[in-house]
């Protein structure tokens, strides 16, 4: 196990450039560029020589992956964003005139867009329940609305604005008993926060690479339980569909049985071997030693905040959402800290590699 401290070293850390935007985009771990430098450096001495080798190494960031949601590496499909993985989910998802599909009212487009045009083409009806006026999101009112032409709840697990967190345990326990898909989009929680998709009965989870992973833009992920896998047929369809760009093609033969379907041809090799660089470094390091830190720097933030002043939202993530006071903005940028202005105010989203320091900088700034 790696301890915290060594965690920390794997990022790199310059005075002049806080991060504190990982819940928009993270800076990538050492691990990851240090994969991307090998592969680029194989590919170009190498080329078609590593084609056994990154396949390989595609596989265990897959395998890598599947460990930290909760699932088995052959119900994992990489996708190029988050967006692409939900729109493979809900286009193909059987959807009937009359059904229902149920979100919160606050989602992030990615999960919000493909639902609703999936409704509209079923001629379903995407319900959106009003969050509190907190902007918490208690499972209890996605509970109540409920009804017998309910099929899907489909809900980010930590919503983007605010850092809310849904109780998937909870709302998975009713779910499962009404026999309704559970859909999860993962993004803003996974990496820093335990999931377990097997175990809580998750139908379905949804995410992408560069936030909480520290690891490159450009690689999304669907897991689907094998139980659902013949029920999806593949959106985007190729020699992978099937076999492999080494196989002959043939008229009659039947797509892959598993999640590896989703994927018609050629990966990013480079995003997505970077991306189980990282995810290995989170799982030597700990989800849950990840997790105490990004809540003890998020709640010192917080504290600090509020000391100041400021009236703000926090739900025990990593997301901290302030309302400005008239020179906040200014006072960030001149740190320089990147932030994001996001739904009620600003939002700051430390990571367990941020430090003690970088904190009180921001805090003493605003002060
Ligand atoms: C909840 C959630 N899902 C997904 C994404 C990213 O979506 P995509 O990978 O389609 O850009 C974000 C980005 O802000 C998000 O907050």
């Amino acid at each position: 196990m790696l301890a915290l401290t060594e965690y920390k070293k794997n990022f790199f850390h310059c005075p002049n450039r806080l991060h504190l935007n990982n819940a928009g985009l993270a800076p990538i771990s050492r691990q990851a560029r240090d994969k991307i430098l090998y592969w680029g450096n194989r590919f170009y001495e190498e080329g078609f020589y590593t084609d056994h080798d990154y396949m390989t190494d595609v596989l265990h960031s897959r395998t890598s992956l599947s460990k930290l949601i909760g699932c088995d590496f052959f119900e994992v499909a990489f996708f190029q964003s988050t967006a692409s993985a939900i729109s493979q989910l809900c286009f193909h998802f059987p959807l009937q005139n009359g059904d229902e599909v149920i979100s919160w009212d606050q989602e992030y487009a990615s999960n919000l867009y493909p639902w609703q045009e999936a409704c509209k083409r079923a001629k379903a009806n995407y319900i959106l329940v009003a969050s509190e006026k907190d902007l918490t999101t208690p499972v209890e009112k996605i509970i109540d609305k409920i009804s017998s032409k309910t099929k899907v709840i489909a809900l980010s697990w930590v919503q983007f604005l605010t850092g809310a967190k849904s109780d998937i345990a909870k709302l998975s326990k009713v779910t499962r008993e009404k026999n309704i898909f559970l859909f999860v989009d993962v993004m803003q929680g996974l990496g820093i926060h335990p999931f377990h998709m097997k175990e809580w009965g998750v139908d379905a989870v949804a995410g992408g690479s560069h936030k909480w992973l520290t690891s490159p833009v450009g690689v999304g992920f669907l897991a689907l339980d094998m139980k659902h896998m013949a029920m999806l047929k593949p959106h985007n369809v190729g020699a992978y569909t099937f076999g492999t760009c080494d196989d002959p093609t043939d008229l009659y033969c039947e797509p892959k049985r598993d999640a590896l379907k989703f994927e018609a041809g050629s990966k990013q090799v480079l995003e997505i071997t970077a991306l189980g660089a990282s995810v290995d470094l989170i799982l030597s390091t700990k989800v849950e030693v990840i997790e105490a830190e990004v809540k003890r720097l998020s709640s010192k933030l917080k504290m600090g905040l509020e000391q100041l002043g400021f009236e703000l939202y926090y739900n025990h993530s990593s997301i901290i959402n302030f309302i400005p006071k008239e020179d906040s903005l200014e006072k960030l940028k001149a740190i320089p800290c990147n932030f994001a202005v996001r739904g009620p105010g600003i939002r700051l989203s430390p990571h367990a590699f941020n430090t003690d320091e970088e904190i009180e900088k921001v805090l003493t700034r605003l002060a």
